[in-house]
């Protein structure tokens, strides 16, 4: 029986599956590419061009679609005694109308093609059969011929446990789709084999005039050549005119087997995560930053660990964020907060950190009797670390980030007072456009945020060296932008250390709280502090000349000019109503969306 052998492609699964058709068979004409498995019945007779056999297969399988049992099979007779044609068709058990209809009609074009006289003949495409003859061939189990499609591709190990679970899964399939009526006889499922991380799915089908016993043979039959054609492959497909099954492995780690183990070692379950913040508890909040709330926690190993619950506003999937948090928790300098996994179950999206023990700049610096125990040597120390920070968030690292929301509450202390940058990536993780220098929404805090940021929502390297620049400034002088006092008057900080600088009183910025350290060294921090907060973009230092700067007391630094929003005492105020601020704890963000003339203003 075996005269030639066909070896055609067909995609089952658009993951992973190539079936490499393989089949023997007598006098057969084989189908096109297109039309991957096709048999042309030889030796059954042959009609005519023009004969009136033809006709009647022609205007039946024109309105073959008709000739619906409403669960995707069809089955229609036309003409009478030696003109007599029957035809069988059925769609695949979970596809739709629509798609059954387009098979249908692609598989009578083309067998009508590959097979041009033959009074029989059947076809499947992956969706569905069909089949013709002069003969009646409804009601009748028939497993000849058979097409055997098999992924060329083997198990590598484990082979038994393989054939031990595809064969459990077929019998299930069988059975329940043997069971399924005289309308429909389909089932899919699936079968684990948790131990190689594989998930088997599977399809069996018969066509439903076919009594639940014929069924089952049928699919014995179609399955009994399996082991010799196809073990071990990772998928198969084998048809009959009368039913067809199909199996294929899913290999859960199959495309990113790296990915997938750095994201096992980065997931953490809610349980223990409950367990350690003492279910969230008040008790354990640390505070709330623009993303959520942060909670202390302490795992079983008695490791201590900061929980950052996210506020479930992300367009972002599932899959994108993990993807994202495998690449934040690859930054890892030692002025950053590390991040040490995530946990994505039900509603709660969390983000675990390390946990940094002396809370952040903004509870030494702003605090008068804290800020008392800050030397200068230690300040020094911080602003130097949070520059090193960035400047690997910004060249170093392999992805390029840009913080965006620099600012005192940002920078956490170590026990040896050393910053640790936190909050990092949260644009990516909150899938805000990374790859664009514009974007309409902005994200930051007010004070921080560099004018052509927060009014155009350009954002670049050199807004969080603005950023940067305010805080350097507000390390010195030991007071908030926002709030700067001097004698009676408040007035902004870059202002007034501006005019200071400008009247050569610039050593009035100085904290009267920091009794000792190097006067030069400070002047030389107030100078690149104006720096970094010049109007110019261009005029600003990047991270690395910031470092360069910090670090080599030989360099000349170049004089500042006036910074951005130099105020001289007045205070402007938008009467653009549009404008829509939205003031989370402490986070401020400036949806531009809602607004396309934005003008700054200045809070009070
Ligand atoms: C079908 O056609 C073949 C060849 O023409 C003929 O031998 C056979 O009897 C026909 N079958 C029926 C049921 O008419
Ligand atoms: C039918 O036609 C094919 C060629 O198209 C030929 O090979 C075959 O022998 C013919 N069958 C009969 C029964 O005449
Ligand atoms: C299928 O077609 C045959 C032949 O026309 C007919 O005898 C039979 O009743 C049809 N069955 C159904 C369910 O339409
Ligand atoms: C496997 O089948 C079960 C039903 O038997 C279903 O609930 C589950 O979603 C399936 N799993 C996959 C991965 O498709
Ligand atoms: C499949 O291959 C395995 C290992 O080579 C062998 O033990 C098993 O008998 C084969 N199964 C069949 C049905 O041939
Ligand atoms: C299986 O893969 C999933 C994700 O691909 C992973 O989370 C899980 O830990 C893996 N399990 C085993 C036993 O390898
Ligand atoms: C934790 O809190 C949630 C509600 O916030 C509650 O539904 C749950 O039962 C609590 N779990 C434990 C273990 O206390
Ligand atoms: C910082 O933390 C360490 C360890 O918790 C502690 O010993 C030290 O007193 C803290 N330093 C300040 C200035 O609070
Ligand atoms: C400091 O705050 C004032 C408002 O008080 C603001 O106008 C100014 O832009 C802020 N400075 C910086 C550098 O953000």
């Amino acid at each position: 029986m075996v005269s030639s052998r066909l070896t055609r492609l067909l995609f089952l699964c658009t993951h992973i599956l190539v079936l490499i058709i393989n089949v023997n068979f007598t006098e057969a004409q084989l189908g096109t590419p297109e039309f991957p498995a096709a048999y042309c019945f030889d030796d059954k007779g042959n009609y005519t061009t023009g004969s009136t056999y033809q006709t009647n297969l022609d205007s039946l399988l024109s309105t073959l679609f008709d000739a619906s049992n409403g669960h995707g099979f069809y089955n229609s007779s036309l003409g009478e005694n030696k003109d007599r044609v029957s035809a069988i068709g059925l769609c695949r058990g979970d596809i739709t109308k629509e798609a059954c209809g387009s098979c249908l009609s692609r598989a009578a074009n083309g067998l009508t093609n590959n097979c041009p006289n033959q009074k029989e003949a059947i076809g499947w495409l992956a969706d569905c059969m069909l089949r013709y003859s002069n003969r009646s061939i409804y009601g009748i189990m028939e497993t000849n011929p058979g097409f055997d499609a098999f992924n060329t591709k083997l198990v590598s190990t484990g082979l038994d446990a393989f054939n031990q679970a595809v064969v459990i899964l077929f019998n299930g399939l069988g059975a329940k789709a043997a069971r399924g009526g005289h309308l429909w006889k389909f089932a899919s499922g699936n079968a684990t084999i948790p131990s190689a991380n594989i998930t088997i799915y599977g399809l069996a089908q018969c066509t439903p005039d076919l009594s639940e016993q014929s069924c089952i043979d049928c699919l014995e039959t179609a399955s009994g050549g399996l082991g010799s054609c196809c073990n071990g492959s990772i998928g198969v497909r084998a048809v009959t005119p009368s039913c067809s099954l199909s199996f294929w492995f899913h290999f859960a780690s199959l495309s990113c087997k790296e990915a997938d183990e750095i994201l096992e070692a980065l997931q953490f379950d809610l349980a223990s995560i409950r367990t350690a913040t003492n279910n969230f508890s008040e008790a354990n909040k640390l505070g709330r930053g623009g993303f959520g709330t942060v909670y202390r926690g302490r795992l079983l190993n008695q490791e201590d660990i900061a929980v950052k619950r996210l506020s479930r506003d992300s367009a972002q999937g599932d899959i994108e964020f993990k993807n994202e948090v495998t690449l934040v928790a690859k930054l890892q300098h030692r002025n950053l907060v590390r991040l040490l996994g995530f946990c994505l179950e039900g509603n709660e999206r969390l983000l675990i950190y390390e946990f940094v023990p002396n809370a952040s700049l903004d509870h030494f610096i702003f605090d008068p009797i804290r800020r008392a125990h800050l030397d200068w040597d230690s300040r020094y120390k911080i602003i130097l670390g949070i520059g090193r920070g960035l400047l690997y968030l910004h060249e170093d690292s392999r992805l390029r980030i840009i913080h965006r929301d620099m600012k005192a509450s940002n920078v956490l202390l170590d026990a040896e007072m050393q910053p640790k940058i936190a909050d990092f990536g949260m644009a990516r993780l909150f899938d805000l456009d990374q790859t664009q220098g514009d974007t309409s929404r902005v994200v930051g805090t007010y004070g921080y945020m560099a004018p052509e940021y927060a009014m155009r929502g350009h954002f670049s390297v050199k807004s969080d060296v603005y950023s940067f620049g305010v805080l350097v400034l507000e390390i010195i002088t030991g007071q908030k932008n926002t709030s700067f006092r001097h004698g009676g008057n408040v007035e902004d900080l870059l202002s007034y250390a501006w005019k200071s600088w400008n009247e050569d009183t610039a050593s009035n910025l100085i904290d009267p709280l920091l009794k000792s350290g190097s006067i030069p060294e400070i002047m030389r921090c107030i100078n690149l502090g104006l720096l970094c907060v010049q109007q110019n973009i261009a005029d600003r230092p990047t991270m690395a000349a910031v470092i360069l700067m910090l670090t080599s007391n030989s360099l000349d630094l170049p004089v500042p000019s006036q910074p951005a929003f130099f105020m001289d005492g007045g205070i402007e105020s938008s009467s653009d109503t549009s404008l829509a601020w939205d003031v989370n704890s402490g986070v401020t963000r400036l949806d531009l969306s809602k607004s396309n003339s934005v003008k700054y203003m200045l809070h009070g």
